[in-house]
């Protein structure tokens, strides 16, 4: 063989295989597009793409500015991007206080319920009240301008105060998930050097009441010398140790305060925001950096013009505060938009597995947003708990954090939303802050296809080298220019951040997904590069043999991984999780790998599938094969700190 064509077929191996094709499209009802605050799609995409810079500039004045910028975007040094240049602002303001003018001073900001029944809400009055005090008891504890403090805090408003009282004052906020070990929580303080801790007495799941400052007590006496005070959440009943002189009760230290004339701290656009440490399917945790300005800006408008946002609704995002998409849709966003929102705290299958729905009910939620192992989980247990309940109110669904596979994409669709609510599939990462691949309410929907990139958004499927791959062809998913709510660094770690997004394949930032584009121009997500696996010189991501398997009556979850084979370099195995109500047997597998050879080809054919009760998950509810591989090869499972159980 030539060196050329050798190198080219290399080049071609890197590539993914397209096995699927979901044509069906789903359209938007005449009634929603009349109502929809964005009544064409593709002129939203035509307008932003002729300008992206202006299109972002034009949004941002919707905000308010303690100073305008003097350019919208620069790329201040070989990949380091800087948002609204010159700007002073502090996303507290947009969040609260602006909306202390109008009339949504009055409306409810925060519903929060906790498992149980405790219910507490919070007007937009109240919460900037609250926030206020406490910005004012963090001063006093000596909190200033740069310092950092780690949030380990379930989901209750008061994380929402700490948040936002860090930003007031231009604190760095790094929230660590409340069910992240305490060496992961000690790592993730160590790393950020955080002055201060904050965490809650505990907090309930599932009917136990989980130990957090017990936690963060194991975290902090194993050498964590940065920590000077930490602050405690009375959340519930559970006695605990006070270490005298450094613990203190956050509703004794909010006694004190009045709220009044506490100082927000103006920042320049391009100040950091928070911290937060990614989730890591496949590698050790990064800490990721956002700003003010730019992060505020791609936030406020993706989620106003992706879930349609009008005032009355009520919208519920079912993530935690610990992940992203706590941060950008839980809190900044929705107060940025002045609506209502729900926070749970607790599992949305008990004390029964329609709780969720029930919640739905009660709370009149209009907007849904939630991830495919939910999904997954929820069509478990069938039809009949969704059936029993009236989810009218529900207008809008969101899927997030995985491919959701086209049999969960029509349950969603067809049991919850009746066939009328449109699913906004956003694909999004931590470091980009913001959804960058999705549909809009208007958009025609195919079941399991995030369609196409966010208006202002350049994305395309390429081969490592950075040239585009035809149609219908798999390959790196990559953003091809910069947006608003970007990560702006790795904390500590600038060479990282080069070497992760930007150095892999030249002058575009490589997200690390395989995907493909359809013939009109729709992305299908394959799953993370790391987890392709190469069956007989053929990559296969996982999603679509997952997908296959899914689709089987008797199905719920799969993973699959690629495991060495002597002939084929590498096969399939998957691990399944079934149905209540269906058995294991040898007559099951071989109708199993039927289902995948039939719907995939022969390629992609499944040669071992092992029944589990459960799969390896992150914490936020991902599937973790290089956990499943690991264990299959007998190798060492790495860094689980992520891991769920
Ligand atoms: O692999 C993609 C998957 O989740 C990754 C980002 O994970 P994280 O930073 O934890 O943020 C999750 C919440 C934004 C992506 O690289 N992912 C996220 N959304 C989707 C998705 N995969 C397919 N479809 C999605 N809608």
């Amino acid at each position: 063989m030539k060196q050329e064509e050798k190198k080219s077929s290399e080049e071609q191996s890197e590539l993914t295989e397209v096995l699927t094709e979901e044509s069906k499209l789903y359209q938007p009802s005449k009634e929603f597009v009349q109502k929809a605050n964005i009544k064409s799609w593709e002129h939203e995409l035509a307008k932003a793409d002729k300008d992206y810079e202006g299109y972002w500039g034009e949004v941002a004045k919707e905000l308010e500015w303690s100073k305008s910028w003097d350019t919208v975007h620069q790329e201040k040094k070989k990949n380091f991007h800087n948002w609204f240049v010159g700007s002073r602002c502090n996303i507290f303001v947009n969040a609260l206080e602006r909306h202390q003018k109008t009339e949504v001073k009055n409306k409810i900001a925060i519903i929060h319920e906790q498992e149980g029944g405790r219910k507490k809400q919070f007007t937009y009055g109240e919460l900037y009240l609250e926030v206020n005090k406490l910005a004012g008891a963090f001063k006093k504890i000596g909190l200033k301008k740069g310092d950092r403090v780690a949030v380990y805090m379930p989901n209750i408003p008061e994380t929402a105060m700490t948040m936002l009282a860090c930003a007031k004052l231009g604190v760095l906020h790094s929230v660590v998930y409340a069910g992240y070990s305490y060496m992961a929580l000690r790592d993730r303080i160590n790393g950020a050097e955080a002055k201060l801790l904050i965490t809650a007495n505990g907090s309930l799941r599932r009917g136990k009441t989980v130990k957090l400052k017990e936690t963060c007590d194991q975290a902090v006496a194993e050498d964590c010398p940065s920590i000077e005070k930490m602050v405690v959440v009375n959340n519930v009943d559970l006695d605990i140790e006070m270490k005298e002189g450094r613990d203190v009760w956050f509703e004794d230290i909010m006694k004190e305060e009045t709220g009044e004339g506490v100082d927000t701290e103006i920042m320049d656009g391009n100040d950091p925001l928070f911290v937060l440490y990614t989730s890591g399917t496949t590698s050790k945790p990064k800490g990721v950096v956002h700003d003010h300005a730019g992060y505020m800006v791609g936030v406020y408008h993706t989620l106003k013009t992706v879930f349609d946002l009008k005032d009355d609704d009520v919208y519920w995002c079912t993530a935690d505060p610990g992940w992203i998409t706590g941060h950008s849709y839980i809190i900044y966003g929705p107060l940025m938009c002045g609506i209502t929102t729900v926070m749970y705290e607790g599992v949305p299958d008990f004390p029964e597995n329609d709780f969720i729905w029930d919640l739905i009910e009660r709370y009149k939620v209009s907007v849904l947003y939630t991830a495919p192992t939910l999904v997954r989980l929820m069509m478990k247990y069938g039809d009949e708990p969704v059936k029993k309940h009236d989810l009218s109110a529900l207008r809008i669904l969101g899927s997030v954090g995985e491919p959701i596979n086209p049999e969960a994409w029509r349950w969603y669709y067809e049991v919850v939303g009746g066939g009328r609510c449109p699913i906004m599939d956003t694909w999004w990462q931590t470091e980009t802050g913001m959804f960058m691949l999705t549909p809009l309410p208007v958009t025609p929907l195919k079941a399991g296809s995030c369609t196409k990139p966010f208006p202002g958004i350049k994305a395309s499927i390429v081969d490592k080298k950075g040239k585009r791959v035809p149609v219908g062809k798999g390959g790196f998913l990559v953003i091809e220019n910069a947006w608003p709510a970007m990560l702006t660094t790795l904390w500590n770690n600038p060479k990282r951040y080069l070497e992760t997004y930007w150095e892999k394949i030249p002058n575009v930032y490589t997200v690390g997904d395989m995907g493909y584009v359809d013939k009109d121009g729709y992305f299908w997500i394959q799953g993370r590069a790391d987890d392709v696996m190469n069956i007989a010189g053929h990559r296969i991501g996982t999603a679509e043999v997952e997908s296959a398997l899914v689709s089987h009556e008797a199905v719920v979850e799969a993973g699959v991984i690629g495991k060495p084979h002597p002939i084929k370099g590498e096969c399939a195995k998957a691990f399944v999780i079934l149905k209540d109500g269906f058995e294991q047997s040898d007559e099951l597998i071989d109708a199993l790998k039927k289902q995948v050879r039939g719907s995939l080809g022969p390629i992609a054919g499944v040669d071992e599938i092992a029944f589990v009760k459960k799969l390896p998950k992150t914490r936020s509810g991902k599937i973790m094969r290089r956990i499943l591989k690991a264990e299959e090869l007998g190798k060492p499972v790495g860094d689980i700190s992520t891991l769920e159980d």
